[in-house]
């Protein structure tokens, strides 16, 4: 555990000449990206970085290159004081901070793509989405060179993409996957939750309780994905405000969209419209 305080970084070649050294000397790096507006979903990464690395690193940066012009990149919840403060709390080493000119400068031509595991899900309704998330990603491991990152099951098409990723290109890093941390009521914390409005909030909880009913229907030996995801759509349709996007019962290794449940092996998935707002969520069963 480093005893020094926390550095505020914004500068590329700063952040990548200190990880540079600091694996010199051999310390290890566990990073945490993020988009920033931190919640506890975060912070619970944050902290399972610190207790397992020398030290700890955190981005932030809200990539363009993620959302499609029609999406929340311009309204993304930004609070980049109170994030510093809870990075420091959190005992993080660098919170590292570049701006969207120093990633992308003009000229900027090169892509991460992973193939296959994209076009479904997330990727079908969002398809520039994760294009956007490997290059982010990768340039950010080459920029921190962590041993550790540590992603939230939350985006779980996004940590099998980046899971594929480090082992195709041979990145040669530990990627840990976190469990989901959730509100009281079962509601997934997210960035996107300050968007609801209060009667939309109480509606968002629709998600979880859809996806608490298919795991209650597979523990009982209901494996027939139609069947399933029938139920949750009824389930969802009593909440007012909201309207389904897909729901989606996939394997976990390769994301084949399933007939019938794999025991072990299964990701159930959804997206839904809460109002203006899109939330997703899952459950591994
Ligand atoms: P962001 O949405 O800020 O999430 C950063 C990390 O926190 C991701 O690994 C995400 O899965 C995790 N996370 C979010 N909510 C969580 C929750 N309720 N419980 C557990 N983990 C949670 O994901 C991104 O940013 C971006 O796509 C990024 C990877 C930073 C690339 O731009």
């Amino acid at each position: 555990m480093s005893d020094s305080g926390m550095e505020l970084v914004d500068s590329i070649e700063y952040m990548s000449a200190r990880a540079l050294s600091l694996r010199t000397e051999g310390k290890s790096i566990g990073f945490v990206p993020t988009m920033g507006y931190l919640h506890e979903g975060h912070l619970s990464l944050i902290r399972r970085a610190r207790g397992e690395n020398d030290i700890v690193v955190v981005s932030i940066f809200v990539n363009p290159k993620q959302f499609a012009p029609n999406e929340d990149f311009n309204r993304y919840p930004r609070d980049i004081k109170r994030d510093e403060r809870l990075c420091r709390e959190s005992g993080v080493d660098y919170l590292f901070y570049p701006s969207s000119n120093d990633m992308y400068p003009s000229g900027f031509s090169t892509y991460v793509v992973v193939e296959r595991l994209t076009g479904v899900l997330e990727g079908k309704s969002r398809p520039t989405h994760f294009r956007g998330v490997t290059t982010v990603v990768c340039k950010l491991f080459n920029i921190v060179r962590p041993n550790r990152v540590y992603f939230g099951k939350k985006d779980a098409q996004q940590l099998i993409v980046i899971e594929r990723m480090v082992k195709d290109l041979n990145l040669g890093i530990e990627v840990v996957p976190m469990p989901i941390v959730r509100e009281e009521d079962g509601l997934a914390m997210s960035s996107r939750n300050v968007y609801l409005k209060p009667e939309q909030r109480k509606s968002a909880v629709c998600l979880y309780k859809a996806l608490m009913k298919a795991k209650e229907m597979v523990d009982a030996g209901i494996v027939e994905a139609k069947l399933i995801v029938k139920t949750m759509e009824c389930l969802i349709g009593v909440y007012p405000h909201t309207e389904i996007d897909y729901i989606s019962i996939n394997r976990i290794t390769d994301l084949e969209e399933l007939e019938f449940v794999e025991k072990g092996n299964t990701l159930i998935s959804l997206a839904v419209f809460v109002g203006e707002t899109r939330l997703i969520d899952n459950v591994w069963v």
